[in-house]
């Protein structure tokens, strides 16, 4: 009986990895395209406008195909699939604004970071704009980020903390009164803010500063390196500081 389960067992770990082999870079290179993923609802970063999806991070990803010397096709799906697709071997590379955390790292390789920013608190009310502000108060945040993750360990007194498949979502949550403060990535909330002036939001303080990289398989080491090697070369040949300025109006690149 002991022997069975322990059969079985095993079958099931081979079970378990058997098709979750990520292409190497050999195998991409002889199919010619790299299959990127994303959410595509992060503007200005990887958003649709109408049927096409356009932003910083998919001007960059492209780049980096046209770098490789590949082509590159899309796939669009809700931000917490995406780490768990690339164990499924779904696609090659997902780039969707993660910060590099030590427990994302111990589930994925991610390149070097092609941007950082920071978190920060939205709030109608002015006297809500730092950490310290957040005690006994409800926020909201987009369910598998940093920012719910920061908001639920790192501040103290939160009175509840609700999370939403969608950043437009968390910010409705605000709108509408159920929140009193939403927590989400800087660039994000000014562009959203922008674009619903009907309320008065205050952008607060940066509750932390993150290092955001794009991901690969566990491992899948080679196709990192062969992204790497071309933003580097993005950032020494002005081609980085193009598409940052064209979205930001400033670079955004980590400091060194
Ligand atoms: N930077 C945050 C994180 O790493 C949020 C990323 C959200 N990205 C998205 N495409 N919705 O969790």
């Amino acid at each position: 009986m002991k022997r069975i389960s322990v059969i079985a067992a095993a079958v099931v770990a081979v079970l378990a990895t058997a098709g979750a082999h990520a292409r190497s870079l050999d195998a991409i290179q002889k199919d010619g395209t790299l299959r990127l993923a994303t959410e595509g609802y992060y503007a200005p970063f990887a958003y649709f406008e109408g049927k096409k999806l356009t932003g910083f991070e998919v001007d960059l990803a492209e780049l980096m195909a046209q770098k490789m010397g590949l082509k590159f096709e899309w796939k669009t799906i809700s931000f917490d699939a995406l780490l768990t697709g690339l164990k499924q071997d779904r696609w090659d590379l997902v780039i969707s604004s993660h910060g590099i955390t030590p427990a994302r790292e111990k589930a994925v390789t991610f390149t070097a970071p092609h941007y950082c920013s920071g978190a920060q608190v939205i709030a109608t009310d002015p006297a809500i704009k730092a950490g310290k502000d957040l005690a006994g108060k409800t926020i909201s945040a987009q369910t598998g980020t940093t920012y719910l993750e920061y908001v639920q360990k790192n501040v103290p007194g939160v009175k509840r903390v609700v999370n939403f498949p969608t950043n437009e979502a968390a910010m409705n949550a605000l709108m509408t009164q159920r929140a009193d403060a939403w927590v989400t990535e800087r660039f994000l909330a000014k562009e959203m803010l922008e674009k619903n002036k009907k309320i008065q939001f205050n952008q607060g303080e940066l509750l932390f500063v993150e290092k955001i990289a794009a991901a690969v398989s566990l491992g899948n080491q080679p196709l990192a390196d062969a992204w790497n090697h071309a933003f580097a070369e993005s950032l020494k040949d002005g081609s980085y500081a193009k598409i940052s300025q064209k979205w930001f109006q400033e670079d955004i690149r980590c400091p060194e």
